[in-house]
């Protein structure tokens, strides 16, 4: 089952991402659970959180800023249905189009993204800190979606 988050669900959307690691920091949860301008969706399976992404609504366009799966969840589908809730949010805020930005070495998302119909739209050179255990940095793709 697919539902909006609210602040309420903080404690649970903190310990699923702290599992998930989708790169949103503490602060980020916090500020989109309070935003109006920000949508936060949650996976339940029997009671537990086991999905959720946050998109923002911006003045032309929507953001997907997260979007984190339980390790032991991936594989089911789970992201596709959340990414599909959140296309569909962005159509209904008729967002021209909805844009991500994603590690060039995680490929899973990556194949989740262009199964969805994203195409890149570029690349931010180093943008991202090397992942944990090696050196130098790693490039942002610049993803989008027409709407
Ligand atoms: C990226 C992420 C959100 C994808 O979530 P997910 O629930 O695993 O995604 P899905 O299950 O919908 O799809 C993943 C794969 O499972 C497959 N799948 C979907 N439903 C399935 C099912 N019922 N049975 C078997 N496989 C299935 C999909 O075809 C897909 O295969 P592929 O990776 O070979 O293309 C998840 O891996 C994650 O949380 N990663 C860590 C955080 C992260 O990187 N977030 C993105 C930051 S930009």
């Amino acid at each position: 089952m697919i539902s909006q988050l609210t602040p309420a669900h903080a404690a649970l959307l903190h310990a699923l991402e702290a599992k998930a690691n989708s790169g949103a920091s503490p602060q980020q949860l916090v500020d989109a659970l309070g935003d109006p301008n920000t949508q936060v969706v949650g996976h339940w399976q029997q009671n537990v959180l086991t999905g959720y992404a946050i998109v923002m609504r911006l003045p032309f366009d929507a953001e997907l800023q997260a979007i984190g799966v339980l390790p032991a969840c991936q594989g089911q589908g789970i992201g596709q249905q959340l990414l599909g809730e959140v296309i569909a949010c962005a159509q209904q805020w008729q967002s021209e189009r909805l844009l991500l930005e994603v590690r060039a070495s995680n490929q899973r998302a990556i194949r989740l993204y262009l199964q969805q119909g994203f195409h890149e739209d570029g690349r931010r050179r180093g943008y991202y800190p090397a992942a944990l255990g090696t050196a130098g940095r790693e490039d942002a793709l610049l993803m989008s979606l027409s709407c």
